[in-house]
Order: C-alpha cells, then structure tokens, then sequence
C-alpha cells in the first residue's frame, strides 16, 4: 500500500481529515452496528446535551509503521478502559471495550496510507471521543450519544521538536479536589485554556498545575503526567492526594520500562512542589508529548532549573524516551499485550 505523499518531517500537532472516521450511534439504550464513514462533519441539534451541559468524553492514542511495514497501535485496551470509566463519571452510556478496540483498528486499517512510513518521526493520532447527541434542556443527562474516532497525522507535540521547555505554575487549577482530573472529559481541557494561553503569552510551553486543595503538590500539565529523575538515577512519579490526576497510559508504560526493562528505581509517591530542585530532570509524559523534556519550572517569578536537563534533553529522559518509541516501532521487543497489530 502506497503512503500519501506528504512531507511527514515537518508536521506540527495540528488536525489534517484523513479518508475516514468512525461513528456509531447510541439510541433507546443501544449502539448501533457502527462503521467508517467519509464524513468528517457532525450535525447536532441546537439543544444536545454536549453544547448545553458539556457531556464529552474522549481518548488519544497513536498508530506506528513499524519498519517491516506492518501497522500496529500501543495499548488500545487500556484507552477502552479509561474511556469507560470517563463515560461511567459523566452518566454516559460506555462504549463497549472489546468494540473500542476493533473500531480502532478498523478506522486504521482504513486510513493506512495516512500512517507516516517508519523512520519518518510522525505518527497517526488516533483521537475516539463520545458526546451527548440528545436533546436536554434540564440538567440531566443525555438519552441519545454518538462515539467518533477521528484520525490525523501529526509531528511533535512541542513546536521545536524533543527540545527542553520551559513550563510555568499557573493561579488557576485545572481540576477540583473531588471533581473530574483523573477522567478525560473535554470539560477539564476548557479549564485549562485560560492559564495555557496565560503561559504562551509570557512565553513558556505549558503549565504545571498543583494539587487543588493545598497547591502544594505537583499533579500534572494539561495534556501529560510529570515524572522527574533524582540524582541516584531513581524515577519520582507524583501521586496525587486528591485522585484528581489523569492515569496516563504512557506513564503506567514508562514506569515498567523503568523498573522492568531499564532496572531502575521507581518510587511512587506525592511530591511537593517545594522540593522539586532536588531533581535533576523532569519530563511531561503522555501520548501526545511522548516524553517531552522541561527544563525549568517558574513558580511566582522564581525559575527552578533541572541541572541534568536544562539546556539539552537528560541521559534518563532520553533513555526512557527511546526505549518506548522503539517498542512502539517495533524495534525493541514489546512487553506482552503492549503491542496491538492492525495490518
Ligand atoms: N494528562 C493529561 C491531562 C492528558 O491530557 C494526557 C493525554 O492523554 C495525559 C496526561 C497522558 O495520558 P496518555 O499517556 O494516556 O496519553
Ligand atoms: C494525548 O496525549 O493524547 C492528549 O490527549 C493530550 C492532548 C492535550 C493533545
């Protein structure tokens, strides 16, 4: 099969329509037989749940050419289950997981051409998202839901490539202790827009928010988990208290690398914000960012530089980095399961 002739080096993160998406409907309490459809557009009424009270769910995950050829995607199962239990949260129907997975596959086997060749650095995102179709006017759920995968070829999350960023402690929170950060619900991304574009406009990548009851812990960014390297070489991954961090497949996938594969330490537990100068590198992970350096965080004016890390990418991160993507490419063995074959 012939990939599409584009200049996949230099793709961004941006959205590009593919030749199909998928849609499956779900009415008087069923979903439909679904399928691929050329239809990139979603009519809706006026008064659909999504556009009134903001039901919305949704999933990323991406799709490899390894250098064989085949087509494969990284732990699809694992977006089925967090994707149920975002649904489960917001009182929408879930999709159900053994049909998550073939619609993913289905709608990569359909866009095939549009999976960048092996080696070219760029990827198919794979975006699933569910959202409330049916008409309320009353705060209440929805009776009626559409689940849609969309698919798009993407580069680096960060423009520049895998370079350090600088990333920055905003005044808001994106999350509520008790509320809704550990699912991945659209409404937590509409919260963070304000302090992210605050951040761009002073010139940083991206936010590091606290935990939202003391501000004192460190959670996450708005798109990836934190980890951080210690100076014995011992990965730190931040617990959250207030469960209000999203479970990322990539991190759950980089701390079995870590212990399993690299032989590292891996110690899970809160972090303050308070002690973060202590670690000498520190990265956002997730499946859009991958991993993706940060050189320094500023907290109310203050910047704390990661010694290891500051001006290029760090031994731990890098390591990390390229052992994943090699698994996902298909140039390191997989841990059983990890890797889904498509085509
Ligand atoms: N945290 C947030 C807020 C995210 O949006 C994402 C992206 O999906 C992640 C973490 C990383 O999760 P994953 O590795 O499953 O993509
Ligand atoms: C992902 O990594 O899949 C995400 O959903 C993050 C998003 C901010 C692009």
């Amino acid at each position: 099969m012939e990939k599409k002739d584009l200049d996949w080096g230099s793709l961004g993160f941006a959205y590009m329509p593919t030749d199909y998406s998928y849609v499956s409907n779900y009415k008087d309490g069923k979903w439909d037989e679904g399928g691929l459809t050329e239809d990139h557009s979603v009519k809706l009424s006026e008064c659909a749940g999504i556009l009134q009270y903001c039901q919305q769910v949704f999933e990323g995950l991406k799709a490899y050419t390894q250098k064989n050829g085949d087509i494969v995607c990284f732990r699809p199962d694992l977006n089925a289950d967090r994707m149920f239990n975002s649904a489960a949260r917001l009182v929408m129907p879930s999709f159900p997981r053994d049909r998550f997975v073939d619609a993913v596959k289905q709608v990569i086997k359909g866009n095939a051409a549009w999976v960048p060749p092996y080696g070219s650095g760029a990827t198919l995102y794979i975006r699933p998202y569910m959202f409330a179709t049916g008409e309320v006017i009353g705060v209440q759920p929805a009776d009626e839901y559409q689940f849609r995968i969309l698919t798009t070829p993407v580069g680096p999350y960060y423009s520049g490539g895998v370079k350090p960023v600088k990333i920055v402690v905003p005044d808001y929170d994106r999350a509520a202790p008790r509320g809704t950060g550990n699912i991945k619900a659209g409404l937590n991304y509409a919260m963070s827009l304000y302090p992210s574009m605050l951040a761009h406009k002073e010139g940083y990548a991206d936010n590091m928010f606290l935990d939202p009851q003391t501000n004192t812990y460190v959670e996450e960014s708005g798109g990836a988990n934190i980890i951080f390297a210690a100076k014995d070489g011992t990965l730190v991954v931040p617990v959250s208290h207030n469960d209000s961090i999203l479970p990322s497949v990539t991190r759950r996938s980089l701390e079995y690398v870590a212990e399993n594969i690299l032989g590292m330490k891996v110690v899970r537990r809160p972090v303050r914000f308070d002690e973060i100068g202590d670690f000498v590198e520190c990265g956002m992970c997730g499946t859009a960012a991958v991993i993706s350096p940060v050189a320094s965080v500023t907290k109310d004016g203050k910047e704390t530089k990661f010694e290891n890390g500051y001006t290029t990418v760090g031994p731990v991160m890098k390591e990390l980095r390229q052992t994943l993507v090699d698994i996902q490419t298909g140039d390191r063995e997989a841990p059983e399961g990890w890797i889904c074959h498509v085509c």
